[in-house]
């Protein structure tokens, strides 16, 4: 649905306000005609409390806060309660009036008849709202917004139908010369390609810019010039738009990208996260519940395999560059160490595997007698190193489902898309009788989708953000809190 604010008289949004009194009228029905859900409204000395069986033991939680209100009608709240949730409360939706007369019933006190003559009196009700979560509605379509390094990734979800529409622009070639990402260009290669894919998404999905409800970019962490030119269109295009904008944790995005998958891991699970400038182990009992287990205490495990490939002679994005040539290697040739896996604890150090790779390097090619054996030379050091990381990571994923006790774990981050490392995994996790979860392999790396859905979950519950708006180039994952906990947070 459309959520919007509303201007003065006259404007955009008087218009705007008609259309959303109309919707108040609307929402309030649907709410009332549906199953499972629970609404409740209040004002002018009217509280009516809507319950239905399912709702059981919080219907009561409301009312001594919401009694204390007098006069005009002041919000609405909805709830949806037959949701499938992650988190141990209820998401919360709030409706809210500002510049209200009152809606006052005309049936008699009977819930249902009371709801179906809900009539706004005066002017109709200027709305901002975040979302309303109750199934008959359609629901929020969120633009998401990805800039924060090396690739340009505008998508479209919808809360109801899922993702519409997914656009991407790598920078891979613009830095390929400089063997990895100068800030400069690619903050202004952002600034060129947002609004063509902007167009591209909508046309892809077949709406309209005003079918759009709320706005996610990614406020970091990343290069803050880049994140800055994702920061200023999404805010810009909610403000615009007239409707609520969210700055997204990057990593969140990560972490959340395999909810986009049919077969989404249900919380709470294990998380791996494993990108270009984090790696991490994390708790997550929740969207915004995250418990931080372990991380890398130097090189991410992505960069390792970006500054094996650069030691290696291969292009930039390290990554996927090793893990091909790794295809041709021998395995056992050399056996490269698994750092930090003799030692309790869930950290992970990768700059001593890459200076074991260096040294490796420089003292075999002195040996070698052509150039198919220093091509065979770097295959085989690809393969070894590609095999010690995958190895350190599946230890160590291993004996956090063992601590934590959970039997689902995650793995997202540009090097969840290493094969390797998804073999591995798999066969570890089948071991241990628990599951893995992966984004389908465009998702691992950056974009816009999974800042699409991470901005949705927290707008659906809330979120907002100022008209002041923030890059943060730095920022702790497990800093984060809950969405509906917004003021406490971010
Ligand atoms: O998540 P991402 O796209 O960007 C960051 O947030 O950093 O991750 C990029 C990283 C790069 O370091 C890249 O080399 C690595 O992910 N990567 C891979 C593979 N594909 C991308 N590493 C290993 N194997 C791959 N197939
Ligand atoms: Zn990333």
């Amino acid at each position: 649905m459309r959520c919007g604010r509303g201007g003065g008289p006259g404007g955009r949004g008087s218009v705007q306000a008609a259309a959303l009194g109309q919707l108040a009228i609307d929402l309030l029905l649907v709410a009332f005609d549906s199953s499972g859900q629970f609404a409740l409204t209040y004002g002018g000395g009217f509280l009516v409390e809507f319950t239905a069986t399912c709702f059981r033991q919080d219907t009561g939680f409301f009312t001594g806060t919401l009694e204390t209100s007098q006069g005009d009608v002041e919000g609405l709240v909805f709830f949806n309660a037959n949701r499938r949730h992650g988190y141990d409360y209820l998401t919360r939706i709030e409706v809210k009036c500002f510049e209200s007369r009152a809606f006052y019933p005309r049936g008699g006190g009977n819930a249902k008849s009371a709801g179906r003559h809900f009539r706004p009196r005066g002017s109709p009700s200027v709305l901002f709202c975040q979302q309303i979560l109750t199934s008959g509605l359609r629901g929020v379509i969120v633009l998401g917004i990805e800039t924060s390094c090396d690739e340009t990734g505008l998508a479209l979800y919808d809360s109801e139908r899922g993702l519409l529409a997914d656009a991407l622009h790598s920078q891979v070639a613009l830095h390929a010369d400089y063997g990895g990402v100068v800030p400069e260009l690619a903050s202004r290669d952002h600034v060129q390609k947002a609004l063509p894919l902007l167009r591209q998404v909508l046309d892809e999905a077949g709406i309209a810019a005003t079918d759009i409800g709320g706005v996610a970019w990614t406020a970091g962490p990343g290069l803050v010039g880049a994140l800055l030119v994702g920061a200023a269109l999404g805010r810009s295009l909610a403000y615009a738009w007239d409707i609520p904008g969210v700055g997204v944790h990057h990593m969140e995005g990560h972490l959340l990208a395999p909810m986009l998958e049919p077969e989404s891991p249900t919380f709470p699970f294990v998380a791996l996260l494993v990108s270009g400038g984090h790696t991490q182990l994390i708790e997550v009992a929740g969207v915004g519940h995250y418990r931080l287990l372990g991380e890398s205490v130097d090189d991410a495990a992505g960069e390792a395999f970006d500054k094996t490939a650069k030691l290696l002679g291969l292009g930039y994005p390290g990554g996927p560059a090793v893990a091909k040539l790794a295809e041709r290697g021998h395995p056992g040739r050399f056996v490269f160490p698994r750092p930090m896996v003799n030692r309790p604890g869930l950290d992970f150090s990768f700059s001593g595997l890459k200076t074991y790779t260096m040294n490796t390097l420089r003292e075999e090619e002195t040996r070698c007698t052509s150039e198919a054996e220093r091509e065979q030379l770097a295959a085989d050091i690809a393969l070894a190193f590609e095999t010690a990381v995958v190895e350190t990571l599946a230890i160590k994923c291993r004996r956090a489902l063992d601590e934590t006790g959970q039997t689902r774990l995650v793995v997202a981050g540009g090097v969840s898309a290493n094969r390797r490392l998804r073999a591995r995994l798999e066969e570890e996790v089948a071991r241990l009788g628990a599951t893995v979860h992966y984004p389908r392999p465009e998702f691992c790396t950056d974009n816009g989708a999974m800042i699409a859905y991470a901005g949705c979950q927290r707008l659906l519950a809330g979120a907002r953000e100022p008209l002041a708006f923030n890059a943060r180039p730095r920022w702790a994952l497990d800093s984060l809190t809950p969405p509906g906990d917004v003021a406490s947070g971010e």
